[in-house]
């Protein structure tokens, strides 16, 4: 990447974050809407100290205040986490805003001084420029979460800013389960300029033969186990979802509401009816779970997942999407919160694996059944506080982004984890067998 690229990539992340909290007001983006997630100012703050970080401490010709860790401070996530982020005196949105300015200025003057093609691990390939430009949009799809969550005043979302909008026809007839016949396929990636550490090193794993469905579970199907009983049958439940279930008297997806012209659900200002076509969204993992095991499946591995998205059997090789190579675009997948919504199954013909599956990039994140862990050879790089900490039992991999996710932050080796309890993301599932 040369400078006048990176400015430019770093321009529109800027741009797209100030267009999603142009709607509100300065109460809007200074209270804590929900315990799960922060005061929006605090996300705001926080990008651009990570981008000082990472483009003016960390590179370059002076080496004095680098810190290959979380920024020190009101933003730095473990000192303060989400849940004492509303209690905290931050600055406004207005001073924040002008916060966020000023280091974007220092970056671009320092980004002058540094020699871009110096040997150092950071600046290969553009790695750092890529991580601080993820971050930034990583934590878009987390303030659209907020957003989401948010009462009171409405948010009027800015959708009709952002053409083109997600077709609004899918493909009939898709349905059904497509087969892998078993083999070695190629997990991770060793090339993939941008991708983080959970990403590498790239390596081969045997696979076992297993079946996965074409398409997402649509919202009919979600709705059908709903109408079955699907939460009230304790069989379907592990005991930690069943406890989830019960404590909370959750009885479907979140946001939903029964009408008495069927489910409704609202996405962001708009209350509509639930779409029958169009994937479900909102799910914890406890739910996914239950509603495979009561259709006889289950939730595919992140290694079934990857393998149906990536491998093509027939040459025995891997691509970065299920389409081949190419960046995604809005013809590709319904991605980079361009129509604030999920878009009907199969609406994307170009967004097919070579294995036969459907949408496996964009409209919802695909729960796994895997827990988030370390590839075999694994290093952290640059900083322990993105992977290493998270690896563990306690959360659950997501893969293949949502319609609130940019192209710049997803890919079919792209790892994303939560809590088996958390629905505010833009969450739904596949089933495998
Ligand atoms: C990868 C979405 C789990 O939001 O906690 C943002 C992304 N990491 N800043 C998160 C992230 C540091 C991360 N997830
Ligand atoms: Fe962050």
């Amino acid at each position: 990447m040369d400078r006048p690229e990176i400015a430019g990539l770093l321009a529109d992340a800027r741009i797209r974050t100030l267009l999603l909290i142009s709607p509100l007001g300065a109460e809007d983006l200074q209270v804590q809407h929900s315990p799960l997630m922060s005061p929006i100012v605090w996300d705001l703050g926080h990008i651009a100290h990570f981008e000082e970080l990472w483009l003016v401490q960390n590179i370059g010709p002076d080496p004095q205040g680098r810190q290959f860790g979380e920024i020190p401070g009101i933003y730095n996530p473990f000192e303060n986490p989400r849940s004492v982020r509303g209690t905290m005196q931050l600055p406004t949105a207005r001073e924040t805003v002008d916060v966020m300015a000023g280091i974007r200025r220092k970056v671009l003057d320092h980004i002058d001084r540094v020699e871009l093609g110096a040997a150092d691990r950071l600046l290969r390939d553009g790695f750092v420029f890529h991580m601080v430009l993820q971050h930034e949009h990583q934590h878009q799809e987390t303030v659209l979460q907020t957003l989401q969550l948010k009462q009171g005043a409405p948010y009027p979302a800015p959708r009709a800013w952002m053409v083109p909008e997600a077709p609004t026809h899918g493909a009939a007839g898709l349905d059904g389960m497509v087969r892998f016949d078993g083999g070695d396929v190629v997990i991770g990636t060793d090339d993939h300029p941008a991708a983080y550490d959970n990403e590498r090193p790239a390596h081969t794993v045997r696979v076992d033969p297993f079946e996965i469905d074409v398409t997402p579970v649509t919202n009919a199907a979600f709705a059908a186990f709903v109408e079955d009983g699907g939460y009230r049958d304790r069989r379907l439940w592990s005991e930690e979802g069943w406890s989830w279930i019960t404590e909370r008297e959750v009885g479907a997806p979140m946001y939903w509401t029964r009408g008495s012209d069927g489910w409704t659900t609202r996405t962001m200002d708009r209350e509509h009816p639930v779409a029958p076509d169009h994937p479900v969204c909102h799910v914890t993992w406890h739910e996914a779970a239950a509603y495979a095991e009561w259709a006889g499946k289950r939730l595919p591995s992140e290694l079934e997942w990857e393998t149906a998205a990536t491998w093509d059997p027939s040459s025995g090789t891997k691509r970065v999407f299920p389409w081949g190579d190419a960046p995604a675009t809005h013809l590709h997948a319904n991605l980079d919160q361009l129509s604030f919504g999920t878009a009907p199954v199969g609406a994307y013909p170009l967004n097919v694996s070579p294995l036969g599956c459907h949408g496996m990039i964009g409209d919802v994140w695909e729960w796994t059944s895997s827990d988030f862990s370390p590839w075999p050879g694994y290093q952290t790089y640059p900083y322990a506080e993105y992977s290493e900490v998270f690896f563990g039992p306690d959360y659950k991999v997501l893969k293949g982004g949502s319609w609130a996710t940019r192209p710049g932050a997803i890919r079919g080796s792209f790892r994303n984890w939560d809590y088996p309890i958390r629905r505010q993301i833009f969450s739904g599932f596949r089933c495998a067998r």
